[in-house]
């Protein structure tokens, strides 16, 4: 599908005003995107495991203007607080998908949003938050045309939420959603996730995610600055190349269920992304000495139990512990004898895979 797909026909009516909310979950990639070229296409393709409990709420309502503004007309609130730091983000996610969504400056929007996680926790709720707001969009144009199927509503959902962060596109659906094209699996595209179809091994269900909190401050480098850095990266080529080959292994991995096989490839894409991080120019770091410490720890820990807990990372100091559900009671004692003093405040949440996002 092209992104001129997306340009609607005419719209037979628009109501005068109304209001939709969403509830959109994080979601956790296993094989990272990091750099993009504009508007917004992966590098390369990634695939993530869709959180359940660790989500954003977000309630659009909508007023229609006597005449169209020249500008957008919205407020941002934060749990019932307006926030007009947030403004300029939303105005480039707006301004973006403007030419797909052609009413916007006919409205005024009231942008009411809740994070199920605390702001401070060093989670990044942009995707989360993108994907609710995106899909909220998409339910006020449901009302404009007669009939627009499910398949469409998504993928549009999907294809708006990639142009307000990237990662955003996956969590429209779950448990897992790949985004961007990769030559072995169906209907991939750079525009939008599509949730991945194919066969996987029940010891992926119900997969476990504690993330650790080890630094809860607001990210010194964000995703965008980094993504950037990938342009004239002295690795770049490789580590596209690698990406793909990874999630051409995971594909086997999840169907044959290689839990061994599983913890290299995840571990090693994590790894590597805070590679690139260190080995861009500038250079930076994101990892705390307490990431290492716990990745240490997780190390030991394997090789002491035969368990299969694995570490993956965000670009952050956080680290989210992947691990079977079977093992979920040993790896919880496990994380409350060892692993919480490490944790900013002794603070982690308990997540696992979901099914994606929902209309409230
Ligand atoms: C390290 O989606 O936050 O989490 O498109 O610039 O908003 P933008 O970037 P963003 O980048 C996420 C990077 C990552 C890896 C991943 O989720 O695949």
């Amino acid at each position: 599908m092209t992104a001129e797909a997306f340009i609607p026909s005419p719209y037979q009516q628009k109501p005068a005003k109304g209001s939709h909310s969403w509830k959109s979950p994080s979601n956790i990639a296993l094989v990272k995107y990091w750099g993009k070229t504009t508007p917004q296409i992966p590098a390369n393709p990634s695939i993530s495991f869709t959180l359940n409990n660790c989500h954003t709420i977000t309630t659009l309502t909508y007023t229609k203007q006597t005449t169209v503004s020249a500008d957008f007309s919205f407020d941002v609130f934060l749990d019932g607080e307006l926030k007009p730091g947030f403004a300029p983000k939303i105005e480039v996610f707006l301004k973006r998908i403007e030419i797909y969504m052609p009413f916007l400056k006919e409205y005024h929007f009231k942008i009411e949003t809740s994070n199920s996680f605390p702001h401070s926790s060093g989670i990044a709720s942009s995707a989360s938050g993108m994907s609710a707001l995106a899909l909220c969009l998409m339910s006020m144009e449901r009302e404009f045309v007669a009939n627009m199927d499910d398949g469409l509503f998504l993928k549009k959902a999907s294809f708006l939420a990639r142009l307000g962060s990237g990662s955003a596109c996956r969590s429209i659906e779950g448990p897992i959603v790949t985004w961007g094209t990769h030559k072995e699996i169906k209907n991939s595209s750079d525009f939008y996730g599509i949730l991945y179809t194919e066969e996987v091994n029940d010891v992926f269900k119900n997969y476990q995610d504690t993330i650790l909190l080890v630094d809860v401050g607001e990210k010194r480098v964000s995703s965008t600055v980094g993504h950037n850095l990938m342009n004239n990266h002295p690795f770049a080529e490789e580590r596209f190349v690698q990406a793909n080959s990874n999630l051409s292994k995971l594909r086997s991995i999840f169907k044959s269920g290689n839990l061994e096989k599983f913890i290299e490839v995840v571990e090693s894409e994590a790894l590597t992304l805070h590679a690139m991080m260190m080995t861009s120019m500038p250079y930076f770091i994101l990892m705390k000495p307490n990431t290492l410490k716990i990745i240490e720890k997780v190390w030991e820990y394997r090789k002491e139990t035969g368990s299969h807990l694995c570490f993956t990372l965000d670009a952050g100091a956080n680290v989210h512990l992947l691990y079977p559900e079977a093992e979920k009671e040993t790896v919880l004692q496990f994380i409350k004898n060892e692993l919480v003093a490490y944790c900013k405040k002794g603070k982690y949440i308990c997540d696992q895979i979901g099914f994606g996002a929902r209309k409230l």
